[in-house]
Parts: structure tokens; sequence; C-alpha cells
């Protein structure tokens, strides 16, 4: 069992060229065009839209969120926001969790930022909190992010059938885990 209040000190994790920061509203503007961005919301399955009000109230909200880590991705050399990173669905008598990371757009896919990203949430959640267990799904289509994921240790277990109904046509959605247990080739 880990604490249900285990992200109430959600720290700022500095990699080689990104660094993590808590999510807030002072990127309201990047995160209104990153939630509006539609190469993002395919990838993400994203039907919902959000006005401003929404997305000013969720911002606004993440910092009481002690069950649940929300990261704004900013590049370190200009501080340009690159995305969001969260750590949810807390499972604290089963110490499992949930990730899920969006960049803010093609125009930052394919350099690196994805893996470097994982890789420092990943690193942080096994050596700074109690959990075992960290979960996710991912089209099947999205070859990116599950080559990301393989990347930092995640490993397919399993598959939803047509979970995901896009434009009329139905994806499968494949699930995927990394264990603390989990033998991973440079993981701090
Ligand atoms: C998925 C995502 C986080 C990946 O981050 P990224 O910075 O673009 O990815 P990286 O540059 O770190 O790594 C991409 C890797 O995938 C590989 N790759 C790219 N396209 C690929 C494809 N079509 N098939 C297989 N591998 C592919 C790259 O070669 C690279 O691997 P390598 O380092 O071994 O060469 C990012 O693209 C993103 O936010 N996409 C939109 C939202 C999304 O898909 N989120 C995941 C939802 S589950």
């Amino acid at each position: 069992m880990i604490p249900p209040d285990v992200f109430r000190d959600q720290p700022v994790l500095t990699g080689a060229r990104v660094r993590l920061v808590p999510l807030t509203v002072a990127v309201l503007e990047e995160y209104l065009a990153f939630l509006h961005e539609p190469e993002g919301r395919r990838l993400t399955g994203t039907h919902a839209t959000f006005t401003r009000d929404q997305v000013v109230g969720y911002l606004d909200s993440r910092a009481e969120q002690v069950d649940r880590a929300d990261w704004a991705a900013l590049r370190i050399s200009d501080g340009a926001f690159l995305g969001e990173a969260v750590v949810n669905d807390l499972d604290p008598e089963n110490e499992s969790a949930s990730y899920r990371i969006a960049l803010a757009g093609p125009s930052v896919f394919g350099q690196g930022f994805g893996t470097e990203v994982t890789r420092l949430v990943v690193d942080h959640v096994f050596a700074a909190t109690g959990l075992h267990r960290l979960g996710l799904e991912v089209f099947a289509f999205n070859a990116r992010a599950r080559r990301v994921y393989e990347k930092c240790g995640f490993q397919v277990e399993g598959r939803l059938r047509d979970a995901l109904l896009w434009d009329g046509e139905r994806h499968d959605v494949l699930v995927m885990s990394v264990l603390r247990t989990d033998v991973v080739p440079g993981r701090g």
C-alpha cells in the first residue's frame, strides 16, 4: 500500500534537453493550442472539445490533485512548451498507476523529446514512489508511441479489439505496462 497522496510533492524533473515542471495556468495559451492540434487529437483519440474557461479551471486545479502528477514538458534551450506527461489512475492498494504523454504537435514529434520525457517520469516513479506498476493504452496504429514506450521498458500485454471508433473506422488498442522489477537497460 502506498499513500493516496503520494504525488503531493511533485518535483521538477530535469533531463538533458527537457525540464518537467508541474502543469499550471502559466502555459494556458500553449495548452489551448495543444488541445486543438488535429494530429495530436487523432493519436490520442480525443473526441471532446473544451472551452477556455474549462481549460483554465483544469490547469488551476492540478496543484490540488495529490493522487496524480501532471507535468508540463519545457524545452530547456528556450523554455518552449513541448507537451504534457501525466501519471494518474492511482491504485494505492495495488501500487499501480497509469501513464500518458502527448507532445504539442508535429513540429516537435520525432526529435527524442517523448523518449526523454517518458524516461524521466518512469525513473522518477520507480525511484521516488512506492509504485510497482505503470500501465498505459496506445492505439495499435501509433507505432511511434509504441516504440517510445518499448524503449522505456513498457511491454505489450494485451489488445482491446476495436476499442477506438475514429472517423467511422474501428481500431485496436494495445495495453502496455512496465514494472519496477523489469530489467530495463539504462533505467536510472
Ligand atoms: C508519441 C510521442 C510522445 C513520441 O514522442 P517523440 O518525441 O515524437 O518520439 P521520439 O523522437 O522520442 O522517438 C520516436 C521513436 O519512434 C520511432 N518511430 C517513428 N515513427 C515510427 C513508425 N512509424 N514506426 C516505428 N517506429 C517509429 C523513431 O525512429 C524513434 O525510435 P528510435 O529512437 O529508436 O529511432 C509523440 O510523438 C506524441 O506526443 N505524439 C502525439 C500524441 C501521442 O501519440 N501520444 C501517445 C498516445 S498513447
